[in-house]
């Protein structure tokens, strides 16, 4: 494929006094597991939900496998995958009700939708109902219901905030899993051994713009410092808080 995943150029975004995304330049490679690392209110959020369609910039553009994201485009609902937060799974619903929900939207077919629950490690838990699922089963099952048309691309926010560290190793794996059969991911997280982990390359964003991009390793190295903490000590002044 030619072209980048994912063009960002110049995106701003203010709600009211707060210029949320003051800027935001940056370009994903198909096939990166990509990070967009910041604080608390760095403007991750609302990067991700221009990029993804579903906000529109006051300032800037941004494609997404090749197409401009907005206005809105129903094609490309198609190709991506957008992680839901649990609270927006359908009430009452058991595991598999809810991602038998997603397929019919997409026409996919259930035995596809129940190999997904399976591949996340939810085969057991398939007629658990959604508010008795443990928050690393919510998040788990959340990433099936992205993933369950079988999308180019998929966007996680923030999705392993709140988990204990096995449920957080755990699905570190199974992203690992869905980077290695060829999507390309996109993450926020404001977790920076997460970043560091996971990440192919960086965004680090604060205050609503991008700071730097690269691998962690070769920002640490370019910075000549020990962390990703360090670098974003050096590139804020401030200590990193998250
Ligand atoms: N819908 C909104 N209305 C008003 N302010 C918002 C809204 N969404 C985000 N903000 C503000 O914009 C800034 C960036 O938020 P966000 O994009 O959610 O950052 P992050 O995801 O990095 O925490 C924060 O100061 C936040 O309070
Ligand atoms: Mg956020």
């Amino acid at each position: 494929m030619t072209g980048n995943a994912i063009t960002a150029e110049g995106l701003r975004k203010r709600y009211g006094e707060t210029q949320a995304v003051d800027g935001a330049t940056f370009e994903v490679r198909h096939g990166e597991f990509y990070g967009i690392l910041g604080p608390n209110g760095a403007g991750k959020t609302t990067t991700l939900e221009i990029v993804e369609g579903l906000r529109e910039p006051d300032e800037g553009t941004a494609t997404l496998l090749g197409e401009p994201s907005w206005p809105r485009n129903k094609t490309l609902l198609r190709r991506i995958g957008v992680q839901l937060q649990a609270s927006a799974f359908f009430e009452r619903l058991s595991a598999r009700e809810q991602i038998h929900t997603f397929a019919s939207i997409y026409g996919v077919p259930t035995a596809r939708a129940d190999e997904m629950l399976e591949t996340v490690g939810l085969a057991e838990k398939s007629r658990t109902r959604e508010n008795k699922l443990s928050g690393g089963q919510a998040q788990r099952l959340s990433i099936a219901c992205a993933l369950v048309h079988d999308p180019e691309l998929v966007f996680l926010d923030e999705p392993t905030t709140g988990l204990d560290p096995q449920a957080r190793r755990n699905l570190w794996d199974l992203l690992r899993t869905i980077n290695s059969e060829g999507r390309t991911v996109v993450l926020t997280t404001h977790y920076m051994d997460e970043a560091e982990v996971l990440c192919d390359r960086v965004a680090i964003m604060d205050e609503g713009r991008v700071l730097r991009v690269g691998a962690p390793a070769q920002l640490i190295e370019e910075l000549g410092v020990r962390s990703l903490e360090d670098v974003f000590l050096q590139l804020t002044g401030r200590e990193y808080r998250e």
